[in-house]
Parts: C-alpha cells; sequence; structure tokens
C-alpha cells in the first residue's frame, strides 16, 4: 500500500501535467461551449472567416467559380482558409484532405458536406415517392442507412432533407420534397432528420434544412424566379416543415435562392434571425446555397460580393457555400466597424460547436475507414432496405377490370418503353454516387419475376421527345399482339427531374400518347408504369391503359420492386401527396385551396362562380389518392362529443372494413375544417393519418385525437391562434372521397 500510493500520485500528476499544457479546446473533457469558447479566443478574424467558407471538391453543383486547382485548394485549407468542404467523399480522399486541415495553425478540422438527398450508394426512392408511403418508420429507416453509408466515406454533414412545400409540379424540385401538404411535410421532416442525424455519433450526419424559407413558392414553377407570398402563407403553408425539423434536431439550415417580401432571403433579417434565430431559437449554424450569398448581386439587392456578405451576415447568415465573399472580406467589414466580432464569434462558434460534437477535435477521422467503408455501402442488408421502401412507394392510381395484379401462370407479357431498359434514364441528378449499372431496370425485375421467357421487350419510343418514331410503334404493337398482357414504361427520364428541371408542360409526350394508342388498338391489356420525379398530366392516357400503376423515381431497386407490385407480391398501399392535375393551366391545384366568395354550387349548375370554363376544378387525382389491389369502405365516423374546450380532446372514431380479397394496407386521413376564422382558411386541411394494416374482410375501429394544436393557425405575425367556432371533420381514404362531422370550439 504504501510503495502503490507514489505511484498512483505519480501516475495521475503525469497524467495531469500532459493535458494541462494542452490548450483547453484541444481536452475532449473540457464542456464542449468551454471549447469553443477558448478556440475562439485563439483565433485571428482571418482565422474566423476562414471557418465560414466553404468551397467545393470534386463535382459542381451549382456554376463553376473557377477554384478547380487542388493544389491551391489544400494550400488555403493549410493557411486556415476553409471550414468546410462539400463534394468530396470517400473515406481515403476525406483522410488527405482533411490532414491539410490539421496542418492549419490551430488544427481546425473540416467538416465535410454532401447532398444525400436519396441515399448515397445505395439509391432509395426520391423524397417525394418516399412521401407517398406515408410510413415514417420506414422512411426514418431510409435515412438512417443512407447516413450510415455516407458517414462511412467520410462525410459528416448533408444537404437535406428540403423540407420546401410546393404544389407546382412544373418546378423540378417538387421531386426533393414531401409535396404539396404543410403538416405531412412537417412529419417527414421530423422523421428524416432523426433518421439522418441519430445521437451524432459517427454512423450519423448533421442534416441541413432547406431551403430557408418558401423556395417551393417559386413563381410558375421556374427555377431561381421570384417568389411573392403573404405573412400568413408564409406561417400557415412554408414554415410548418422546417420548424418540426428544427424541434427534431436539425444542426443546420440552407438559404434559399428566393426572396421573400422583396429582399432574398439569404439576406432576409426578418426570416433568418427575427424567425429562426429569435422566435424558434435555433442554435444551430445557417449555411447560404450555393453562390446564393454572390447572388444578391445579380437580384440587385447587393452592388457587389463584400456589399453581399455585409447583407447576408447582417441579416444572420453564416456559412458561404462557394462565393468566396466572406473570407475575402469579413476582415475588412470588421475593421470598418460594419460587422462586429460578437456577430463574427456567434457566427463562427455555432459551427465549431458541432465540430466538436462530432468528435472532430479528438479524432478527425473517425469518419475515414475504409474497411467500414467498404463493408458499408451498397451492401445486401442496406439494398433490401431500398426495396421495402421503394415497393411502399409506389401508387396504383388506375386498375379496371382488376387487370392487376398479374399471375405468375406462364402468361406472356409485352414489355414496351426505353425507361424499361435504358438505365442511363433510372436516376435524376441527385443519386448521389449510386451507379445507374447496379440499379435493377424493370425487365430485369420483371424477368426474375415472370421468367425471361415470358417477357418480349421493345423501346416503343426515344427518350424527352414529341417526335413519333413509326417503326418503333410498329414493332412494339407486334409484341403486343403476340402477348397476353402489355407493360408500358412511360413519363419521363429521370434527368428531367431536380435543379434546374423546370417545365412549361408535364403532360405525357406526345411520342408516347401514339405508342398507347397503337397499343389500345390490339385489345390486349395496358397497364402503363409511369416513371417521373413530379406528378405529370395523365388526362390524354387515362382511357387508353386499363391500370396505371405511379412508379416515380424509386432508385436502385426500381425494377424489383415494380415487379413485386404487378405480380401482387406486395399490394400498393401509397397515395399521392400532390394533386395530379388535369391541365397545365390547372396548376397550381392542391386539396387545400382557400375558400372563395363563389363557391361551385353542389349540383353541379349554375354560373358565376370560381372556375374555369374548359376544365373543371378538380384535379384528376387528388392528394391522399391511392389503389389498393383490395377495397377500404369507411363507415360510422363519430366524435366523441358536439363541443370541445380549448384544453380538451376530441375522440374522432371511424370503422374501416377491408371488403376486397387481398390483405392490404390503407392510409386513413383526418381533415379539418375552420368555418369561419379571423383570416381566410382553407376548405380542408390535414391534420392526422393512421397507416393499417387489414386482412381480407377484417374491420378495425381507428381513432385519431383532436386537440388545440389541430385547431390552431398562425397569424401574420407568427402567433398561433385558436379561435372559438365551428368545425368540420372529414376522414377518408384521401382528401376527396371522405365521411363528415361537425362540432364546435368553445
Ligand atoms: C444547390 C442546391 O439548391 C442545394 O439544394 C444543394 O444542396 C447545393 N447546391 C449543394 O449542392
Amino acid at each position: 500500500m504504501i510503495r502503490f500510493v507514489p505511484y498512483v500520485l505519480l501516475f495521475c500528476s503525469t497524467a495531469f501535467g500532459q493535458s494541462a499544457k494542452k490548450p483547453a479546446y484541444q481536452r475532449s473533457e473540457v464542456k464542449t461551449e468551454d471549447r469553443v469558447a477558448d478556440l475562439l479566443k485563439r483565433m485571428t478574424v482571418e482565422e474566423k472567416a476562414g471557418q465560414l467558407n466553404q468551397w467545393a471538391g470534386d463535382l459542381n453543383t451549382g456554376p463553376a467559380s473557377g477554384n478547380a486547382d487542388w493544389q491551391y485548394k489544400l494550400e488555403a485549407i493549410r493557411n486556415g482558409k476553409v471550414g468546410s468542404m462539400l463534394n468530396v467523399v470517400g473515406a481515403a480522399k476525406t483522410r488527405q484532405v482533411q490532414e491539410a486541415a490539421l496542418k492549419s495553425r490551430l488544427g481546425i478540422p473540416l467538416l465535410f458536406g454532401y447532398d444525400v438527398i436519396h441515399g448515397y450508394k445505395t439509391i432509395f426512392p426520391i423524397p417525394l415517392a418516399e412521401a407517398c408511403s406515408w410510413d415514417l418508420q420506414q422512411i426514418e429507416r431510409n435515412h438512417i442507412v443512407a447516413a450510415d453509408e455516407t458517414s462511412s466515406a467520410g462525410v459528416h454533414w448533408t444537404f437535406g432533407p428540403m423540407c420546401d412545400i410546393s404544389a407546382d409540379p412544373r418546378w423540378g424540385r417538387v421531386m426533393e420534397g414531401a409535396g404539396e401538404d404543410p403538416w405531412l411535410g412537417a412529419q417527414l421532416a421530423a422523421a428524416r432528420v432523426k433518421g439522418f442525424q441519430g445521437n451524432l455519433d459517427n454512423k450519423h450526419i448533421l442534416a441541413c434544412i432547406k431551403h430557408f424559407a418558401a423556395y417551393g413558392a417559386v413563381e410558375a414553377g421556374k427555377e431561381y424566379a421570384y417568389t411573392d407570398l403573404s405573412r400568413e402563407a408564409l406561417w400557415n403553408k412554408y414554415l410548418p416543415p422546417y420548424k418540426a425539423a428544427i424541434d427534431a434536431g436539425a444542426a443546420s439550415v440552407m438559404n434559399g435562392f428566393n426572396i421573400f417580401e422583396g429582399i432574398p432571403v439569404t439576406g432576409n433579417k426578418y426570416l433568418v434571425t427575427d424567425v429562426l434565430k429569435n422566435k424558434w431559437n435555433f442554435k444551430g449554424f445557417v449555411v447560404s446555397d450555393w453562390n446564393s450569398i454572390g447572388e444578391m448581386v445579380n437580384w440587385g439587392y447587393a452592388t457587389d460580393n463584400k456589399d453581399a456578405a455585409f447583407k447576408a451576415l447582417s441579416a444572420g447568415s453564416m456559412m458561404d457555400m462557394e462565393t468566396n465573399a466572406i473570407v475575402k472580406f469579413l476582415p475588412e467589414l470588421v475593421k470598418e466597424g460594419k460587422i462586429t466580432m460578437k456577430q463574427v464569434d456567434d457566427a463562427v462558434g455555432r459551427i465549431l460547436y458541432y465540430k466538436f460534437k462530432l468528435g472532430l477535435f479528438d479524432d478527425p477521422f473517425a469518419y475515414c475507414n475504409e474497411e467500414r467503408e467498404q463493408a458499408t455501402l451498397f451492401n445486401t442488408a442496406n439494398r433490401k432496405q431500398a426495396l421495402e421502401a421503394a415497393k411502399r412507394s409506389v401508387v396504383l392510381l388506375k386498375n379496371e377490370n382488376k387487370v392487376l395484379p398479374l399471375k405468375k401462370d406462364g402468361r406472356k407479357l409485352a414489355l414496351i418503353g426505353l425507361y424499361a431498359t435504358d438505365k442511363a434514364h433510372m436516376f435524376d441528378f441527385w443519386k448521389g454516387q449510386g451507379n445507374p449499372a447496379d440499379a435493377v431496370s424493370l425487365q430485369e425485375g420483371m424477368s426474375a419475376a415472370f421468367g425471361a421467357s415470358n417477357i418480349s421487350y421493345s423501346a416503343g419510343y426515344t427518350a424527352n421527345s414529341n417526335t413519333v418514331d413509326q417503326a418503333l410503334i410498329t414493332e412494339a404493337v407486334e409484341k403486343a399482339r403476340a402477348a397476353d398482357a402489355v407493360v408500358v414504361n412511360i413519363g419521363l427520364s429521370g434527368e428531367l427531374a431536380g435543379e434546374d428541371r423546370a417545365l412549361a408542360n408535364t403532360a405525357i409526350p406526345a411520342n408516347q400518347v401514339e405508342l398507347l394508342k397503337a397499343l389500345r388498338t390490339t385489345g390486349k391489356p395496358v397497364i402503363a408504369v409511369v416513371s417521373a420525379g413530379r406528378p405529370l398530366i395523365l388526362t390524354g392516357i387515362t382511357d387508353l391503359c386499363d391500370a396505371i400503376l405511379y412508379s416515380w423515381i424509386l432508385g436502385t431497386e426500381s425494377g424489383n420492386a415494380i415487379a413485386q407490385v404487378l405480380t401482387g407480391e406486395y399490394n400498393p398501399s401509397g397515395k399521392t401527396v400532390m394533386s395530379f392535375p388535369k391541365a397545365t393551366g390547372q396548376i397550381p391545384v392542391y386539396y387545400n385551396y382557400f375558400k372563395t366568395g363563389r363557391p361551385s354550387p353542389t349540383d353541379g349548375n349554375g354560373n358565376w362562380y370560381s372556375r374555369y370554363r374548359d376544365v373543371d376544378n378538380h384535379p384528376l387525382y387528388p392528394f391522399g389518392f391511392g389503389l389498393s389491389y383490395s377495397h377500404f369502405t369507411y363507415s360510422k365516423l363519430v366524435l366523441s362529443d358536439s363541443t370541445m374546450n380549448k384544453t380538451g380532446t376530441l375522440h374522432v372514431r371511424v370503422i374501416i372494413t377491408n371488403d376486397g380479397e387481398y390483405d392490404g394496407e390503407e392510409v386513413a386521413q383526418l381533415y379539418i375544417n375552420d368555418v369561419t376564422a379571423s383570416i381566410i382558411r382553407p376548405v380542408k386541411e390535414l391534420k392526422g393519418f393512421r397507416k393499417i394494416l387489414l386482412k381480407k374482410g377484417e374491420s378495425k375501429v381507428v381513432e385519431f385525437e383532436i386537440t388545440a394544436k389541430e385547431l390552431s393557425f398562425f397569424d401574420g405575425a407568427g402567433n398561433s391562434v385558436l379561435e372559438p367556432g365551428r368545425f368540420e371533420v372529414f376522414v377518408g381514404g384521401n382528401s376527396r372521397d371522405v365521411l363528415k362531422e361537425g362540432f364546435r370550439l368553445k
């Protein structure tokens, strides 16, 4: 004992002595906030500006900025001029670049960011399709897999989820979001953030909510165009998903390219400081979108990049993606007294906080393990999840005479469509590191399911073109005549989905319509599988097909997933989260439209009401719509009371019966209507859903709860308002076909 004590003391004092020599920010036992404060004290203003600077590495996901040379970039990193890199991926590559950062004076590690929009290497359905599953657990699992793959490849941070609400299918980016509904968008945003971030260990990544705010309101769906909306619309329609994502713990927020109240959102103090930082108490950091600081000059809101940096920082924005303005001008702006050191420290401190939180100061290479990367990327378990996700995302829009499911009884199938085999069209721009060659085409999926000898293939059309190729049509018709049924894969190439993919015309291309007309003459059942990153106008083709399966863009396991739905191995349960327009002129058409002084007469007759004269007011397929091979009947909608107190809970019960021929899943949806309010409210608003499995012949009581939360709305100042009065409650399998009840809020 006597000999042992000095030994222990010696050990402790040596260990203490060593760690005492290290600055506080380098010691893992020090509280994160104190490490941040210690580091900030040691940094020059130039080094702080460096932390606010983000450059792209190997890939440009925006207009090239001219700094393509890696030696130049590495030199800048070694000099502490860069705090984050985007588009640098792979355990080996990120290690190499991180090594440069560790050579900087204070050895501050880089944060690596990358767009993981629907998977990193194993590609999942596009977010819009995934949303149609209404399966929050599945969606969270999809993001856990994406985070695992991404983090195994050295990346710490992704630019997602996109939380922009949009009902405009002309906008190419609807594919990245959750559709037209703010309430559903909020649930999905939270699930996605949880999946990405988990507990922020090295199997997870930081999320980035984008594009703050209201980027989905872009005029006429035109990319990078003006946005004009009221504060009421901002609060009620656009902000709920971002808010839900922040409440779920999202670490960062990205500015949009758009405008709010005449001011670019990147330089908009109301949005970034008043709402995000002050009202919502957001403690994470804000990154600009690609050159969105510099673009304030093009908008005519800033005179030059220095002015743009000043305006972005003054509004509360922080990291500069690719403008190169903050790193260049911040020291001058501080010297001139335009930006205070307090502002700088707030911005830099938030970024450093997450670098500490991820453990990068303690182990800068925690995400750079090549063995783990190899074992994780595109492994069997991940592909299995992608298949589960994909089959749940398919939406069955039409199934006349129950042509689907197709029995695997040796029947001959003609498979028509370029997109069914040509993998180049299977993915969109946001395919991450996914390799189209690894994806399962529809032809491969169907061959595996039905037997290759039962499938005869022909292309039928050329890509993204209205030019009719008669020879291709003739060949397709011959194949159809020789078969028992026709599966025709139409729609748009994945290349036409995503950023900078706005379309003025979203109908099915004319060459495909001609193909369908010709196939119709064969008298064979025609099953259309429609691939696209947006709801297309199907008006011209519904009568030309017996069944329509909307497959969106389903990712790596696309062909297997569609085949499982075609055979009935999986009974489709997806419900569309965007209304399908009947005509371009109807766009935007959405279920939660506002009341009008002149509503349509209920009997369908009359004049002088809100409408077009050539096309009716209804979408072709409404929000929440999707068929099953089974059939569900809703009955006995009952409310627990005819009145409710502001602090009370109303129970809503309905009986759902599966009176079809298969077991199946149904998404029961609850909507409310605030009949009279101090601002005009929508005719219906989604406020709840339940996804349930019902065996063939089974009935279940499904219950929802309504509380003050579901009945409140926001005024223009962002206050939540709960007003007494009459409310209507609707429950059904889509937003159109519903049972209705009512109650009074006291
Ligand atoms: C521009 C896009 O708008 C944004 O969504 C993306 O995250 C960045 N580029 C980075 O690629």
